[in-house]
């Protein structure tokens, strides 16, 4: 079905000095929002950026049926915007929703409603080389009723920020082998709200103990590195680049797929397998040189300087001719579009 998206704009709201701003902190001047009611989309609009009316009955805030999704949009060298990856995101909060019972949001929908949000609110869009317009789509369980159920009753919203450096300097992670993020059957491939705050507890730990992050391990042996609180994990070492297998208990990350196909073509072996914490070690014991980092759409590469395997921490090579920052440089290069973008990945607006 067709959806005609109104749009209302706001008087002005000027963009302030976003970059000193924590992430995520200040949204855009607009919000798409559209209601899922009597089986269908309908009301979807691009509105003034506002506070929600919801029931305190509202099943999201009781049974934790929601989705969301991150995404991206650039200014490119030539000053046009480019929104990056946005069939391969709706792919996933597809995926995401159908897990979690939600209602489908037509692939058209979703493009039309980003479109118009990031066309409307362009001026927020930052032109510095670090920035980012960040993009969350989301969806949320509004029936209003105690009973555990399946919601009737659906908003899907996107709202945006503008964004910098998620991470400002190399991260110290911890490998988690007591708390689990996900286990197999489980919502651990999902974008679910859920996943994040289960997190909290241990990640909170590990800050306590002076990490940024946790890397998790798989939830029956505590063993095989699973991804990192806010990202994928990736390792290179031995001229290869080895990340663990989307095997449903992670997330099939949007940029772990972009930068897995780089290094492909770039001619870098890639290895989507089981990664072991004991195989680190007895890397690092042999003395190799290993690059460990996080990617995901707000970190984009998050380079690791210190891993803590039980009460040992191992030094990972962060220095500035590192893979990790060629296969950063190589992404950002397609997304600003000075270099071909062969899989269609930009939508230019
Ligand atoms: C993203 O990288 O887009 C994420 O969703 C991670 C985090 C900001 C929650």
């Amino acid at each position: 079905m067709e959806h005609t998206i109104s749009i209302t704009e706001q008087a002005e709201r000027k963009v302030t000095d976003t970059k000193s701003l924590p992430f995520g902190k200040i949204p855009t001047e607009h919000m798409f929002i559209a209601e899922y009611k009597n089986g269908e989309w309908q009301n979807a609009q691009v509105v003034p950026f506002h506070d929600l009316t919801l029931s305190p009955l509202a099943l999201c805030l009781h049974y934790g049926q929601t989705v969301f999704e991150g995404m991206k949009a650039f200014v490119m060298a030539d000053g046009k915007i480019n929104i990056f990856r946005m069939d391969k995101h709706h792919d996933r909060f597809s995926k995401s929703l159908h897990r979690m019972c939600m209602p489908h949001v037509p692939k058209k929908l979703f493009k039309d409603a980003i479109h118009q949000l990031v066309q409307l609110d362009a001026e927020w869009v930052p032109k510095e080389e670090d920035g980012s317009l960040y993009i969350r789509p989301f969806m949320i369980a509004t029936e209003d009723r105690i009973g555990v159920k399946v919601s009737d009753e659906f908003l899907f919203m996107v709202v945006a920020s503008p964004a910098f450096a998620y991470y400002t300097k190399p991260l110290k992670v911890k490998v988690e082998t007591t708390y689990v993020r996900a286990a197999a059957g489980g919502t651990g491939a999902a974008k679910c709200g859920g996943n994040y705050g289960g997190a909290f507890y241990p990640t909170q730990q590990a800050r306590d103990a002076g990490y940024d992050q946790v890397l998790w391990t798989d939830s029956v042996h505590h063993e095989f590195i699973e991804e990192s609180g806010t990202m994928n994990a990736m390792f290179y070492y031995d001229n290869v680049l080895v990340t663990p297998q989307t095997s449903g208990t992670i997330l099939d990350g949007v940029t772990r797929d972009t930068l897995l196909t780089i290094a492909r073509e770039k001619g870098i072996v890639v290895e989507e397998r089981h990664v072991s914490y004991h195989e680190l070690v007895k890397a690092f014991e042999e003395g190799k040189r290993i690059e460990a980092f996080g990617a995901g759409t707000a970190a984009v590469v998050a380079p690791i300087e210190i891993i803590a395997i039980g009460h040992k921490e191992y030094k990972c090579y962060v220095e500035p001719d590192a893979i990790m920052y060629q296969l950063q440089k190589a992404l950002l290069d397609i997304r600003k579009g000075v270099e071909p973008d062969p899989h269609k990945w930009n939508y230019v607006i």
